[in-house]
């Protein structure tokens, strides 16, 4: 396990992902009833971006860096990236998923958070240390996916942010989905993944449907065309059974991140997968 997220936290990437995560959770609290959030790759929960690892890449600069400053400069925004800086504004450092998702939680809402790597576990329980609504296990996330679903609130959110170190990452999501799904076929799945070149992906999206999965969308932003394997042209966020109106409030915010992150050469697209 050698990828550290302290690198790449803040990054476009991170943003993309963020924006649209916290808006599902607020779609999630239009409900009264409490939803359990299994976040199955956590990281370690908040990031300082001054901090020796996020110098070294800088790369949330060209992330939440240029997100904050087009904001400042009074560029319009879709509500929801309105609502993401102001969070990040709250939290203080940059927050990772963890730090999101417990900012997110009303009194009768509860997340569970898996981190593997011994370190990231063990700052992300510092972290979330006095929270009665989180746990933190070191814990592998796509076994936890079995232990912790269906959870009993029947409500909630599952995100799968793996690091893409092994080979077989989209195998292994395509799996989890299939079973997660079967489990707690009322849950609402994310899962983030890089885009590369488009094969990877392209393949990720036909093995989900040949796998029976069904109202699954796609949400994705290019920096770049992505002809160049060997750096990360872009992103995209799987979500099966998106909450209600995820696609018409997806379109604009990825259209203003795509222009803010590559002015130039940026696209955005949502593509759907499955049928409702
Ligand atoms: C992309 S980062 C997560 C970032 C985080 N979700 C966020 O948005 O702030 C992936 C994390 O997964 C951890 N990890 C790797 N393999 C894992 C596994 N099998 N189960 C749980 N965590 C794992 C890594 O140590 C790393 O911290």
């Amino acid at each position: 396990m050698n990828y550290r997220h302290a690198f790449h936290a803040g990054n476009f990437a991170d943003c993309m992902k963020h924006v649209l995560l916290l808006w599902m959770l607020r779609a999630l609290a239009r409900k009264p009833a409490g939803f359990m959030v299994l976040d199955t790759h956590a990281g370690i929960g908040r990031y300082d971006l001054a901090g020796a690892e996020a110098s070294r890449t800088g790369e949330w600069r060209d992330g939440i860096g240029r997100l904050r400053a087009a904001a400042e400069t009074g560029e319009a925004m879709p509500e929801g990236i309105g609502a993401f800086l102001d969070l990040v504004e709250r939290v203080g450092l940059y927050p990772g998923s963890p730090a999101l998702i417990q900012a997110a939680l009303r009194p009768g809402d509860r997340l569970i958070c898996c981190e593997l790597h011994p370190e990231d576990h063990a700052a992300l329980r510092a972290a979330m240390r006095g929270s009665a609504q989180v746990a933190v296990h070191l814990r592998d996330g796509y076994e936890a996916m079995r232990a912790f679903l269906p959870p009993r609130e029947r409500r909630g959110l599952v995100l799968i942010d793996p690091p893409f170190e092994a080979t077989d990452e989209f195998a292994r999501l395509t799996e989890a989905l299939h079973q997660g799904t079967i489990r707690f076929p009322s849950g609402v799945f994310a899962v983030w993944y890089p885009i590369k070149h488009r094969a990877p992906s392209r393949g990720f999206h036909a093995a989900v449907a040949e796998a029976g999965l069904r109202d699954v969308v796609a949400a994705e932003l290019l920096l770049r065309e992505p002809t160049d394997p060997e750096r990360l042209n872009g992103c995209g966020l799987l979500v099966v059974s998106p909450p209600w109106g995820f696609v018409e409030a997806a379109e604009p915010m990825l259209a203003a991140l795509a222009r803010v992150f590559a002015p130039d050469e940026g696209s955005a697209r949502l593509v759907r997968i499955t049928p409702e």
